[in-house]
């Protein structure tokens, strides 16, 4: 077992010191981008202001022949751009690929400095950290950057679910993870074909009445076990939980209901693969303005956070402070990047 005296040490001479806290950043929705293509490169300008975090794609949806021209491409437009507060990300493509070295080489001496956190796919174990732990601190100490670049788990295989505990206190460098519903039905032999969401035939029947008719079929949550693992395990070791891809571009309606119980659950954003799914996750990952006057009256009615108040009829104690607490410091960051939400909080 590695000595609790070593965990926050560098793991290469020269290579930054690993981050003790998480940096304090809000990230509702991860913006996927193919960074092949020119036509999305230049729009990159417009999104930083939209999005809070831009990801360069270079894994799955990109094609073989695309590979190295998407690892340029993000180059290009990491190079090319101030992000200023949005996050800067890159889903390199596996650890068993052809392309996945030259990924991590190349785009750390090119952009180690601007790059916050490298989202890693089909992460089994905490071997898959340790590995990238590693060979980042060599990049990192090689080509002198200054912040550790940050790791974000995909949650897509059987294997991966079953460790992730393991997954989230695998190294200091352990920004967060992201559901990946795709994968993880392929994985495990699940009998669907879509990305993300609900399936019409997974669901529970209503008993049947003497009075006979029609029985209600309620529709269940498909994500709802894995979900609550991957939250269990981040919020446990103080990384973020995020849901992932939701793919069907002509059903808003189910994607902001997969977001929102994930967001309800504890996730702290979603990807967005469309420019619609944007403000979907704006709407769902920025607390409601009703919640957020209902948790600053709980603050206001408790200011030292214990004891007992009612409120409208409803007892308040020292669990209800702490939710409150969670909706208003949200509040607060989300006022910081989004100045129409400011002005409905208030806080
Ligand atoms: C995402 O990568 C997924 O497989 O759902
Ligand atoms: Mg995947």
């Amino acid at each position: 077992m590695k000595l609790p005296s070593s965990f926050y040490a560098p793991l290469a001479i020269g290579a930054p010191e690993p981050l003790r806290t998480l940096p304090i950043r809000l990230e509702r929705m991860v913006h996927f981008v193919p960074p092949h293509l020119e036509k999305i490169r230049a729009k990159i300008p417009d999104l930083i202001g939209q999005v809070d975090v831009i990801l360069g794609n270079l894994e799955d949806a990109i094609p073989a022949d695309a590979k190295e021209a998407a690892r340029a491409g993000f180059i290009e437009l990491a190079q090319g751009n101030d992000f200023g507060q949005t996050g800067l990300w890159t889903r390199i493509n596996a650890l068993n690929s052809p392309w996945v070295l030259d990924d991590l080489i190349e785009i750390v001496a090119a952009v180690g400095n601007k790059l916050d956190v490298v989202m890693l796919p089909k992460v089994e174990g905490s071997w898959d950290i340790h590995y990238l732990d590693q060979l980042l601190a060599q990049l990192e100490a090689k080509h002198g950057v200054e912040q550790p670049i940050q790791i974000h788990a995909i949650l897509e295989t059987a294997q991966g679910v079953k460790n992730v505990d393991s997954i989230a206190q695998a190294s200091p460098r352990m920004h967060g993870m992201s559901l990946g519903p795709a994968d993880l039905a392929a994985s495990r032999a699940m009998k669907t074909t879509r990305v993300g969401g609900g399936h019409p035939d997974y669901g529970v029947l209503a008993d049947e009445t003497e009075q006979g008719g029609e029985r209600a079929f309620f529709q269940q949550d498909l994500w709802h076990y894995t979900i609550a693992r991957m939250v269990d395990a981040c919020a446990s070791n103080g990384i973020k939980p995020l849901y992932g891809p939701f793919a069907d571009f002509s059903d808003p309606a189910a994607c902001e209901s997969q977001f929102r119980n994930a967001f309800l659950q504890g996730c702290l954003g979603a990807w967005s693969l469309h420019p619609s799914q944007i403000d979907i996750a704006k709407t769902v990952f920025s607390p409601n303005a009703d919640e957020v006057a209902m948790a600053k009256r709980i603050l206001e009615a408790m200011p030292d956070g214990t004891g007992a108040a009612m409120i409208d009829g409803k007892m308040q104690d020292d669990a209800t402070w702490k939710q409150a607490k969670v909706i208003v410091d949200l509040a607060k960051l989300v006022s910081k990047k989004d100045p129409e939400r400011a002005a409905l909080y208030d806080v």
